[in-house]
């Protein structure tokens, strides 16, 4: 598969043109080691195509990443899944569409919506990790769907644990009740390489975001939307363009059209040696240690259920050798991907190895819990864009939440804008470490 956009970057780079356009650096390295990622580093000059009025290479290239998944268009960010989820979000916001959110939405959901003004129905699923992971009840989604007028659903699926939803049956109950789906699809880049197809657009969604940087080899930044829907994939490029900057990196769309052939040609076969690899760590600890179940590639480790702290163990893990991804005193995410080396896995689990000896034991504990919805007080814009301060949380009952406090990762709610904070909110930011709350005045 051709990669135009890193060709023509590669082209420019070696022409020797003298360099009257941005950026200011004039593709010169201010220090040694960075000379090739400077000179890359272009604008929307001629040739070069432009993001969101694409023509040229980028929409080539992006014709190569929709072939690649099946879907009907799929459109470049250089700003993330964040900037996708705000363009899905536009794209509904045109239907008047009331969303109907499964509770475990990342923070981004929360900021689009107050910028859109959207009305957000909530729907809690069975929780199993804490605040992070959940199962969607069908029954609970379709009385939702049943009593909402012109809906459409969003969902995050994998989760921040790797738990994927069952896509298929929620896209069948959305067809039923004529709702779009948007599937936040963030972490989940590489499902549809897994030996069975289970990327959201094959399994029913009208749009999903895939944040390429998570899964796959590309720079930080890069992520792809795709919608299966015609009717979509006429506005999300105009949807895309509302919120983004207007000088997108060149750097990292190349790292996206890089991706492409990786795609096309190697990562089917990295997946097949790596999935035994992630395998034979689970089975390595299965006497040791409870791993949630989910996407392989995520190795979530149910700390608590293992009788271990989980702020302790990633100590420990960082103290041998490896970083995790998050950690709370509950769990521990460990965030594989296709191109991790072969030779990490087997260096993970003599860190890990090492890791249990220090880890300060703690009674097993399950980390079951049901959230119960707070109280709402006004929409999620009001409190947004009302007056506000920042309190400490064992002040704050009662008090309705401006705008969410959250660490990142895993950058979920415990109470969203709007919403009054009860003693369970309180309860749910001790456990998770957060001290102050943004409240309206
Ligand atoms: C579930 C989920 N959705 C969306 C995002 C935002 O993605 P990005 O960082 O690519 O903007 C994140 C980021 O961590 C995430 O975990």
């Amino acid at each position: 598969m051709n990669t135009p956009i890193y060709d023509y970057l590669k082209r420019y780079a070696a022409s020797g043109m003298l360099r009257g356009h941005m950026p200011g650096h004039k593709g010169v390295s201010p220090v040694k080691g960075l000379e090739s990622l400077y000179s890359l580093d272009i604008t929307e000059i001629s040739g070069a195509d432009s993001l969101f009025e694409a023509d040229g290479i980028i929409l080539e290239s992006e014709r190569n990443m929709s072939s690649l998944y099946g879907s009907t268009a799929s459109f470049y960010s250089a700003e993330g899944s964040t900037l996708c989820i705000q363009a899905m979000l536009a794209a509904v916001k045109f239907e008047n569409r009331t969303v109907i959110a499964a509770r475990n939405v990342h923070r981004s959901f929360l900021n689009a919506a107050a910028l859109l003004g959207l009305d957000v129905e909530w729907l809690i699923p069975e929780y199993s990790d804490g605040i992070l992971s959940g199962r969607i009840n069908l029954v609970s989604l379709e009385e939702i769907l049943r009593r909402t007028n012109n809906p459409c659903v969003y969902i995050t699926s994998p989760d921040y644990t790797g738990r994927t939803a069952d896509i298929t049956g929620i896209s069948a109950l959305c067809r039923k009740y004529g709702a779009p789906l948007l599937a936040d699809n963030a972490h989940g880049p590489h499902l549809r390489f897994m030996p069975e197809d289970i990327h959201p657009i094959t399994l029913g969604a009208d749009m999903c975001c895939d944040s390429a940087h998570k899964m796959l080899p590309a720079l930080t930044g890069a992520a792809v939307l795709h919608t299966s829907s015609e009717k979509y994939a006429g506005i999300l490029r105009h949807c895309m363009s509302m919120f983004a900057s207007t000088s997108p990196s060149y750097l990292i769309m190349a790292s996206l059209d890089l991706c492409c052939p990786y795609l096309a040609d190697r990562i089917r076969g990295d997946i097949e040696e790596k999935l035994p690899l992630a395998e034979r760590y689970r089975s390595r600890f299965a006497d040791r240690l409870a791993f949630a179940e989910g996407d392989p590639f995520h190795i979530t480790i149910k700390a608590a259920e293992s009788g271990l702290d989980g702020l302790s163990l990633a100590q420990s893990l960082r103290e041998n050798g490896a970083e995790c991804e998050y950690a709370d005193r509950d769990t521990v995410i460990l965030l594989m991907s296709p191109s991790t080396p072969y030779e990490d896995f087997a260096r993970l689990e003599d860190v890990t190895e090492k890791a249990l000896l220090s880890a300060v034991r703690t009674p097993p504990r399950k980390n079951d819990f049901r959230a119960v919805l707070p109280e709402k007080a006004m929409s999620i814009r009001q409190a947004f864009f009302s007056p506000s301060e920042t309190i400490n949380v064992d002040d704050a009952e009662g008090r309705i939440c401006a705008s969410v406090l959250v660490p990142c990762p895993p950058a979920i709610p415990i109470a969203a804008s709007g919403e009054i904070i009860d003693r369970e909110c309180i309860g749910l930011f001790r456990r998770y470490g957060i001290s102050r709350v943004i409240v309206v005045k």
